[in-house]
């Protein structure tokens, strides 16, 4: 922790609602005054933030570290993940717990501590993936909820035979979240229905990445949010819908916020800046477009922008989920190349973490799609909100920490793979030109990023505990 108080001076303080130009003092850990020509006294460290934009530090809360499916492990550890995060103004993930076969959630929580607890430099929490629903796992997830400060809960409606629940598993595990302030949150697609038609297209021979999309149809996503919502409905508990990609989806989560049901859901930035027109030919190079679910079209990007305005859409989380396109880069094996032969083998998903408010500021805000403070809502306060880090963390505020961004809205600069700080060999996002840029990171008032410059220590971040969901939603 930092003795040395922190003065930032002159910059445009932004938060979900107010926009006006002031200082910050920061003590120790957090925020202890905001006001006009404060003091900081003799010792302090003074940061100039004219002309900035000084933000909340973000927090996205669906990040993928060193976690595995199947075979295949992604290639940013805690370490890697986590500093490219903080480039990017994020402060704080929840990334996920996996349960294992036959073990507790508890097991998954205490093995996903330890990969973290020494190599996070953001701070963290954790959603545990649920994949097996008994008496015993009931109790240890609510358990979890009161006494490890993990109150939400992954399950998949896709992926059979590895991690995803049937319906009566998904509505038994929402029953007992419902009563005890937790939350379900849910990889919405129809998996059974999506199984059977991979088969058939590798059968006919169809093996390149396109048909990763091919075989996902949006209408499945529809049918699995629908499906979702009314086992949310007869539980009488909040559902939260990750990587919301599909018009079809939305629709559902649309009329249930209109009905008053507590249905939340996020979409990523993959799936407002690029669309299913990527999808072009047979070649292997589309492995990069493989995530799930896979992109959409034009006009249903064109809904989640307006979606994401009106709060139908209340978060943009990444799904930080990277695999290299070459097999080997920097140790990392059974990354994309795995499927080349075979597209159901190319493991899912796309990087992101570090490139998420960058893109969202130039292409949402600059773009004219989305306000400065709201902007700042959905990278900051309403994933703090929702899932209870709130207002420790999401605003900046007298008593919250000290998570700070001081953010350049003039800068251009080129995104690059080579120039990004995490371990994965592209970025969807390469060669683009934006404008604003993250200068300088602050966690919990200890400088992690100084004009571009890395100063954080590996390790630095610390577990996040969460209490019971719902206060303030
Ligand atoms: O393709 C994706 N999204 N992979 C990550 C796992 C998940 O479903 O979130
Ligand atoms: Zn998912
Ligand atoms: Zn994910």
């Amino acid at each position: 922790m930092s003795s040395t108080p922190t003065l930032i001076k002159g910059g445009r303080i932004i938060t979900a609602v107010d926009d006006y130009v002031a200082d910050i003092l920061v003590e120790g850990e957090r925020i202890v005054s905001i006001g006009l020509n404060l003091d900081g006294g003799p010792d302090a460290r003074v940061i100039d933030a004219a002309g900035l934009l000084v933000f909340p530090g973000g927090v996205d809360c669906h990040t993928h570290m060193e976690n595995t499916f199947g075979a295949s492990v992604t290639c940013d550890n805690f370490a890697s993940g986590t500093r490219s995060a903080a480039f990017g103004g994020t402060t704080t993930i929840i990334d996920f717990a996996l349960q294992t076969a036959g073990t507790s959630p508890l097991d998954a929580i205490s093995r996903a501590q330890s990969k973290a607890a020494s190599a996070a430099s953001i701070d963290y929490g954790f959603h545990v993936i649920v994949t097996q629903v008994d008496e015993r796992v009931l109790g240890d997830m609510q358990y979890a909820i009161r006494h490890e400060g993990v109150s939400s809960f992954k399950m998949f409606m896709a992926y059979p035979g590895t991690v995803m629940s049937d319906d009566a598993a998904i509505f038994q595990a929402m029953r007992m979240v419902g009563q005890h302030g937790g939350m379900i949150a849910l990889h919405a697609e129809n998996g059974t229905v999506i199984d059977l038609l991979i088969r058939e297209a590798l059968a006919q021979g169809h093996t390149a990445p396109r048909y990763h999309a091919l075989t996902r149809p949006a209408i499945m996503e529809g049918e699995a949010t629908h499906r979702g919502i009314k086992l949310a409905e007869l539980a009488e508990a909040p559902v939260y819908f990750v990587h919301l990609s599909a018009k079809e989806a939305l629709k559902h989560v649309i009329e249930a916020r209109d009905l008053g049901i507590p249905v939340f859901a996020e979409t990523c930035p993959h799936y407002l800046f690029f669309d299913e027109s990527a999808y072009a030919d047979d070649s292997f190079e589309l492995a990069r477009y493989v995530m799930s679910p896979p992109l959409r079209s034009k006009e249903a990007q064109n809904a989640l922008w307006t979606a994401l305005k009106t709060d139908d859409l209340q978060l943009i989380s990444t799904d930080h989920c990277p695999y290299c396109m070459k097999e080997g880069h920097r140790g990392n094996v059974n990354q994309k190349p795995l499927g080349r032969d075979d597209f159901s083998k190319i493991p899912n998903g796309v990087p992101g973490v570090e490139t998420r408010m960058t893109v969202v500021y130039d292409g949402g805000v600059r773009g004219g799609r989305i306000s400065l403070n709201r902007f700042v809502e959905l990278m900051s306060t309403a994933p703090a909100k929702l899932f209870g880090l709130f207002p420790k963390k999401g605003t900046l505020a007298i008593g919250s920490d000290a998570d700070i961004v001081l953010f350049d809205p003039n800068e251009s600069h080129m995104i690059s793979a080579d120039t990004q700080h995490g371990d994965c060999d592209f970025t969807l996002f390469e060669g683009r030109a934006v404008t604003g840029r993250v200068k300088k990171v602050l966690l919990r008032g200890e400088l992690l990023i100084d004009n571009g410059d890395w100063v954080g220590r590996t390790g630095q971040g610390q577990f996040v505990a969460r209490g019971e969901l719902g206060g303030h939603w």
